[in-house]
């Protein structure tokens, strides 16, 4: 099941009386190579980001600051994660719908991803995605 694959990662901490660090090497702590960095920043309160799943993109979601909640489904089951730590990133593997919420003041998001920006690989429309998922469901 895909769901199975989407886990939390732990991220190697250096803690320090000066402040902590935390980094990330691709295909080392994360099973993917990195070709792009975003994040969500500014989020007002009660928004919801996300709202769409990949058909072959790779992605871990960090929370670098504050918390919010990572809503996953593969068309089987779906999985609610609480973010809330800056070592922590939840793997998001290919064809996983995805919706983010409960975003705190302040929080920060960020995501690296395996490849560069590229509208076609989006589903941005549940039923579409859910058919393609899981065909035995039955939606065309
Ligand atoms: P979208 O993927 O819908 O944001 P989210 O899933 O975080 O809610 O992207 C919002 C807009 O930003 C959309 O017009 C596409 C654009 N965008 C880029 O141009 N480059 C990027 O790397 C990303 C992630 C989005």
């Amino acid at each position: 099941m895909n769901l199975d694959k989407c886990e939390i990662l732990t991220l190697p901490r250096i803690n320090d009386p000066r402040g902590n660090l935390t980094y990330v090497e691709a295909g080392r702590h994360i099973p993917f190579d990195i070709k792009r960095v975003y994040y969500l920043y500014d989020v007002p309160g009660g928004a919801e980001r996300g709202g769409h799943a990949h058909k072959a993109l790779h992605q871990l979601i960090i929370a670098m600051s504050g918390s919010f909640d990572i809503h996953i489904d593969d068309g089987f089951g779906k999985k609610t994660i609480h973010m809330n730590r800056s070592y922590s990133g939840l793997y998001i593997c290919p064809m996983i719908w995805r919706e983010i919420d409960n975003f705190s003041s302040g929080a920060v998001c960020m995501v690296l991803a395996s490849d560069f920006y590229d509208e076609e690989d989006y589903y941005r429309n549940y039923e579409k995605f859910l058919a393609d998922a899981n065909p035995g469901l039955g939606i065309s």
